[in-house]
């Protein structure tokens, strides 16, 4: 199964894709930013040390996050992991690319996940998550069939993020295009970047996704 990337600011619907993925083709969701908000919820020293860090929007240490892919990648067994929201910085990059070497495995594609600003305002401020299985909902674009109950597991805890507001969204814009969007670049100059339109409809999206992933079988 193919290794990939999802790039893309905060919103570009990352995270949507990738539970798409999941289910349709049982590949592995590995999403830093899942991984620091469990540490966050489990009380961890490294949740406390990062909690301020990213409520404020700003991105957490490249240290703790590849240290949280390297745990990862080295109890996982076979491949077909999509990396959501990770890597975010040149260095977080180049650390992937010699862990993926050094557990003999491929980055198969990166994917741009390419949207307009103005619309991440309305896509963050508007989402909210299943508390018990993780699936993602927007109050105007995908709410839930009964309200505050969850499609896909019948949870009625449904969950806002801390830093889902309009200021800490402008410190995470800002953090993604001065340290992240670097790696549409570096990864074009690897042949290895392909873009799709984040902004149609998320069935045009995942249609956008596959074709790019059946391009490589
Ligand atoms: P993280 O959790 O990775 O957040 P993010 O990158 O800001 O991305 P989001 O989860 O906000 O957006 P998404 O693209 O997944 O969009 P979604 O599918 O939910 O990171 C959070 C924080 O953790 C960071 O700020 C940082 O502090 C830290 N962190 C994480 N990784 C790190 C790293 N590698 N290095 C350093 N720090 C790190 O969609 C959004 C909404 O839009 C949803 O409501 C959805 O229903 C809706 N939507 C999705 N697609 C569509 C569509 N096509 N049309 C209409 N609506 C749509």
């Amino acid at each position: 199964m193919p290794n990939i990337i999802l790039l893309g600011p905060p919103g570009a619907g990352k995270g949507t894709q990738a539970k798409r993925l999941v289910d349709e083709r049982q590949m592995v969701q590995l999403s830093t930013g899942d991984m620091l908000r469990e540490a966050k919820t489990s009380g961890s020293e490294m949740g406390r040390k990062v909690a301020a860090v990213m409520e404020r929007g700003e991105l957490v240490t490249d240290e703790i996050v590849i240290g949280l892919i390297r745990e990862k990648l080295g109890g996982a067994a076979g491949g077909g992991f999509i990396f959501d929201g990770f890597p975010r910085t040149l260095a977080q990059a180049d650390a992937l690319g010699q862990l993926m070497a050094d557990t003999g495995q491929k980055l198969n594609a990166v994917i741009e996940m390419r949207v307009d600003d103005a619309a991440l305002v309305a896509r963050i401020t508007g989402r909210y998550t299943c508390g018990g299985c993780g699936a993602v909902y927007h109050d105007q674009t995908k709410p839930t069939a009964v309200a505050g109950v969850c499609d896909s597991c019948g949870s009625d805890k449904m969950v806002r993020r801390a830093d889902d507001t309009e200021e800490a969204l402008r410190t995470r814009l800002m953090e993604y295009y001065k340290k992240t969007s670097p790696l549409i670049g570096y990864y074009y100059a690897k042949g290895a970047l392909s873009s799709v339109d984040g902004l149609a409809e998320m069935d045009v999206v995942a249609g956008s996704i596959a074709t790019v992933l059946n391009s490589g079988d």
